[in-house]
């Protein structure tokens, strides 16, 4: 398959979910196969022993329906949008609300099954604990553990107003009942003034339902892998940073006033408090290399309804400007992107997918020291770098 592929010039792309921000996984320039995971989607609990096994191709949303047949206490520590694929989520790393205390998805991976480019299935143990954990893109099946999730409660602040139209939300996450909240809130953050009626005592469950934007729904709504959140416009551009100094008041305003662009009408911009257990993962443990020194995660949403797509370029620009915007506020050399939040225009524009040098300009910001070791792993099991994408790892080839 693999000569038959390349003798026709073909490449790869391999699809879990089909939620690639930039589409990698169903686009190329070149002509391509898509490997589709979409029939590789099988959940397996051992509830007992809070382990699973499942396939790359299930969706999020699946594999929280099956823990809940199950368990109502039991959680899996990843992300709110259900209808992402488990595959392409965990391999970017996985951030979920519960990344505080039980870190990413990637973080809670026990073992897992890949296949290489000549067709041998390695686990954990065949492949040894130095490839382990390092793969990006060659994953083909993904387990992980999942964690006591007691009962969840779920905050949320009336919206602050800060002009007619925008808003600013706090929303909290609480592993634990109001009566433990309430006092820890007054005690840590008394000037949000959080009262009993701010709070709404939820199983984990409902809680991904409820972030959803979901009410007075069925739990099957989570098998619905087209299922597109009424909180996300059609049409986004998405860029991240990390922040490691608190940002001037002065810097904020500047933040804020963009937001009353008319562009930006349906642009949320999420900060996400670091911290926890973060804070006590090394680097390098994973390739996922944002941890201790972090303040905030920044995800900047730049969304367009549908009859506005012929001005996307103006959202786009306007994603691109409010990024420059907020360099001197964020981490610098490199200035560090969450790599599940996709975004093309960190590399250089000029995309050669076995340029090393190249490579390096994102390499870095999604990895920092953890590109070298991925490209020590991607030179031993694809030297001829037979899966590559426009930000796939390069091998070495000198
Ligand atoms: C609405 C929405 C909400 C999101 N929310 C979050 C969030 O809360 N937290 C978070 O961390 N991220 C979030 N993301 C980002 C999401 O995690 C990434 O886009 C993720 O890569 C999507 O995985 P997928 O399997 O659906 O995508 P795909 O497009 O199928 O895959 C993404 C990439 O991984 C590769 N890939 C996928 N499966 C395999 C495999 N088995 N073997 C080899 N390569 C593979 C693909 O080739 C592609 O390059 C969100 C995205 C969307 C669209
Ligand atoms: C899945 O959700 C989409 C809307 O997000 C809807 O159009 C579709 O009908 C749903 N499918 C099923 C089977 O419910």
């Amino acid at each position: 398959m693999n000569r038959f592929w390349r003798k026709h010039g073909l490449q790869t792309r391999i699809r879990s979910g089909g939620h690639d921000y930039e589409g990698l996984s169903f686009v190329a320039r070149v002509p391509f196969v898509i490997i589709d995971l979409f029939n590789f989607r099988s959940v397996d609990i051992d509830i007992e022993n809070r382990v699973a096994w499942v396939q790359s191709g299930a969706i999020l949303g699946e594999f929280y329906y099956r823990i809940a047949e199950k368990s109502r206490t039991l959680a899996f520590p990843g992300g709110v949008f259900h209808s992402v694929g488990v595959g392409g989520y965990i391999s970017g790393g996985g951030f979920g609300l519960l990344f505080r205390k039980h870190g990413t998805a990637g973080d809670n991976v026990l073992d897992a099954q890949f296949i290489d480019v000549n067709g041998r299935i390695l686990d954990r143990k065949s492949m040894g604990e130095d490839l382990f954990g390092r793969f990006e893109e060659e994953a083909v099946v993904v387990s992980g553990s999942f964690s006591r999730g007691n009962c969840v409660l779920f905050l949320y602040r009336k919206p602050h107003e800060f002009n007619s139209r925008r808003e600013a939300n706090f929303i909290a996450f609480f592993l634990g009942t109001t009566d433990e909240l309430l006092p820890l809130m007054e005690q840590r953050f008394p000037e949000l003034g959080l009262t009993i009626q701010d709070c709404t005592e939820m199983s984990w469950i409902e809680s991904i339902l409820y972030n959803n934007g979901i009410q007075n729904q069925p739990l099957e709504i989570l098998l619905n892998r087209t299922y597109r959140s009424p909180i996300n416009t059609p049409y986004y551009k998405i860029k991240s940073d990390y922040v490691k100094e608190p940002i001037s008041e002065t810097g904020l305003n500047g933040l804020f006033s963009r937001l009353t662009d008319e562009v930006a009408t349906s642009t949320v911009i999420l900060f996400f408090a670091y911290g926890g257990i973060m804070n006590r993962i090394s680097e390098d443990a994973t390739p996922f290399p944002h941890r201790a020194g972090n303040l905030f995660k920044i995800c900047y949403n730049t969304g367009w309804q549908a009859e506005d797509n012929i001005n996307s370029q103006r959202y786009l620009e306007w994603a691109r400007t409010t990024y420059d915007y907020m360099s001197p506020f964020v981490s610098k050399s490199p200035r560090e992107a969450y790599l599940n939040y996709r975004d093309l225009e960190i590399g250089s524009n000029n995309i050669d997918y076995t340029d090393y040098d190249q490579a390096t300009i994102w390499g870095r910001k999604y990895f920092k020291h953890n590109f070298d070791r991925l490209v020590h792993v991607k030179t031993q099991i694809d030297p001829h770098n037979f899966f590559k994408h426009e930000q796939s790892i390069p091998p070495l080839n000198r």
